[in-house]
């Protein structure tokens, strides 16, 4: 007699409840893995906490396929959490610029989120600026729009200790999931929780398979991406500093005919380099197995249940040792905590396994922040200092080095002149660390040893993808520009002067240009002059202005250069010109901003809040951007 009734209850039970089961959703907005792997990480805990709720991780991205569907997946979800990373300047990771920008972008009405209880852990890191905006943003909006926060905003700080940050966040979680999710008998037996030690199924073989090594990066994918990059030559390659320079920079060309890979004047390409051979012969040593060890690791157990839930990151393909620990292990970067753990369990001198339990733990906190995090020791470094600890290999590629992550770089070619060419611009980072240990970057010095076609048919290759930008030349060509790019932050802008050059050869008529460009010395590092005398010779470009930091007794920097040029400036932004600003988003960038905030207040006699709503409103209108990958 009551029908209404029976199917609210169905489809109250379709939202919450699963076989019984409290279902909540984890989702994650990752870049570089992080993200992820916090969201796994809460997960696998709270599995073990709440043995009566079901925890589904999500991809934000694989979540909807279009704003209707995230409208109607979202409605239904009664207890979520969000694992969101922050990345350049403010902006949403690439698996989750869909989601947010549907989730942000106008009035969303209260009843979307309105039975919702959430709680949010952003990734960020405090050295760039915009820091955990996404998170801040998704926590405000969530709030905002009715839903019911379990626990304040995480803020994880890569900076610092972020598995500190996220360990007192987690706190905070529990006490309130004990609330939800424990049946009221037994909120008294709680389960303590102790991770457990991350480990791949190991499955030694007896001599590599030919046809399996080396296809680590094959290239049939339909679509290449992080997961998916393609493997190309390095085609060609030249310094581009003159001899008097003590630094290096290198220019770089990828052959990508027959790879799949295309792109657009303006974007990025991911990179994944490896180590160079002298770290590569270290961590054989300290791994202690055979270099040649042939060796595949797998995330499912050998009837192919899958191992610790799905925290493992995916497998990469069997190979050798000394492959394994070039290609795939970071071994340079800070040992996390959990390495650490992971290294205690496998240190034979039971002083070694309590001293490195201890910098894990929260007593041994400032050790960890001077010992690790401030000094800068390397993975390399840490396992150096305990010679005991020796992972098996299913724990070492699962716990305790991370995998290596792509470096991005601007494109600095345009694919209308070289359509099988992606060219980039890189400078060496080579740096004297605090305990001692000389950094050379992994990617930076596996670019400058690279060895091109033109030297060797057996040439050097990396797996590579594309990632578009929203760093695009205004799509009436007669609109003016405003480049400003020091140093490396000069390649987006060679991408764009040669697609101007392909208009202006087809007959186009072309706005104004004019480029900021900074170095220390025009003797030592004023890279690509050349080209960019031609472009200004030939009125590619109408205007270059160099700033030399190191050539007088005062530095010199872009900034400087355009508050001389402020009427300029100001006359081209009133015509409607487009501000692109590349390079270092600590200082420089920062930098160029103030300068500009003081040229539209002089310039526009505008207060400083008043110009800064101006630039604000140049950002949004798409007509200020900035990226940080040179
Ligand atoms: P410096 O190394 O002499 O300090 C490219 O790296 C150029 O950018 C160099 O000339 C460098 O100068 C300069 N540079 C360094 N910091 C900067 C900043 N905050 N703003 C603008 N340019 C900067």
């Amino acid at each position: 007699p009551e029908p209404q009734k029976v199917v609210a209850t169905k489809l109250e039970k379709e939202g919450e409840v699963d076989d019984g089961k409290k279902k909540v959703s984890i989702f994650f907005g990752t870049q570089t893995g992080n993200a992820e792997s916090f969201a796994k990480a809460f997960v696998e805990e709270a599995k073990v906490r709440y043995e009566k709720a079901t925890f589904k991780v999500i991809d934000l991205d694989a979540y909807a396929d279009d704003d209707d569907e995230y409208e109607e997946k979202l409605k239904k979800e009664s207890l979520a959490f969000f694992f969101v990373a922050t990345y350049g300047s403010g902006e949403p990771t690439d698996n989750a610029v869909r989601f947010y920008e549907w989730f942000t972008e106008g009035d969303k009405k209260g009843e979307l989120v309105k039975k919702l209880q959430y709680g949010v852990f952003g990734v960020g890191d405090r050295r760039y600026g915009h820091f955990n905006k996404v998170g801040i943003v998704v926590d405000g909006k969530l709030e905002e729009m009715g839903a019911k926060r379990l626990v304040p905003l995480g803020l994880g700080d890569d900076e610092q200790s972020i598995e500190d940050d996220f360990a007192a966040w987690k706190e905070l979680v529990w006490p309130e999931l004990d609330q939800l999710l424990h049946d009221k008998d037994d909120m008294s037996v709680a389960t303590p929780y102790t991770a457990a030690v991350l480990e791949y199924r190991v499955v030694y073989h007896d001599k590599p398979d030919p046809s399996t090594e080396d296809q680590t990066h094959t290239n049939g994918h339909s679509v290449h991406d992080a997961q998916h990059p393609s493997r190309s030559n390095v085609a060609f390659k030249k310094e581009l500093h003159t001899p008097q320079s003590d630094r290096s920079c290198t220019h770089l060309e990828f052959d990508i005919s027959n790879t799949g890979l295309s792109y657009e004047t303006g974007d990025q390409v991911g990179v994944y380099c490896e180590n160079l051979s002298e770290v590569v012969d270290e961590a054989v040593r300290l791994v202690g197995l055979p270099p040649d060890t042939y060796f595949s690791i797998h995330a499912n157990k050998e009837d192919g249940t899958p191992i610790n839930g799905s925290t493992l990151p995916p497998p990469f393909p069997p190979c050798t040792l000394r492959n394994a620990l070039a290609r795939y292990a970071d071994v340079l970067s800070s040992p996390r905590k959990t390495a650490l753990l992971a290294l205690a369990a496998h240190a034979s001198d039971p002083s070694e396994a309590d001293r490195l339990k201890f910098l894990a733990s929260p007593a041994g906190k400032d050790e960890y922040a001077q010992w690790i995090v401030a000094s800068q020791r390397s993975l390399l470094e840490v396992m150096e200092a305990f010679p005991s600890a020796k992972p098996p290999l299913g724990v070492f590629f699962a716990a305790v080095a991370r995998r290596i992550q792509p470096r991005y770089y601007s494109i600095s070619s345009c694919p209308k002149v070289t359509p099988n060419r992606i060219h980039i611009a890189c400078s060496l980072v080579y740096d004297k660390m605090p305990a001692g240990r000389i950094h050379k970057g992994l990617s930076s010095t596996w670019i400058k040893n690279a060895t091109p076609l033109t030297e060797s048919k057996d040439c050097s290759w990396a797996p590579i993808f594309v990632r578009t930008s929203n760093f695009r030349l205004p799509a009436d060509p007669k609109v003016p520009i405003i480049m400003i790019g020091p140093g490396t932050g000069l390649a987006p802008f060679r991408g764009f002067l040669q697609e101007r050059q392909t208009l202006k050869e087809a007959g186009t008529e072309l706005g104004p240009s004019i480029f900021f460009f900074g170095c220390r010395n025009r003797n030592v590092d004023f890279i690509y002059e050349d080209e960019l005398n031609n472009f200004l010779e030939t009125g590619v470009l109408s205007e270059l202005v160099v700033a030399f930091s190191r050539e007088g007794a005062a530095k010199e920097y872009v900034q400087h250069k355009m508050g001389q040029k402020a009427s300029e400036i100001w006359n081209l932004l009133s015509e409607g010109a487009y501000l692109y600003v590349c390079g270092d988003p600590k200082c420089m960038a920062k930098d160029v901003h103030r300068a500009l905030n003081t040229i539209v207040q002089e310039q526009g006699s505008l207060d400083s809040s008043k110009a800064e709503l101006y630039l604000k409103n140049l950002q949004l209108s798409g007509r200020y951007l900035r990226v940080s990958r040179r």
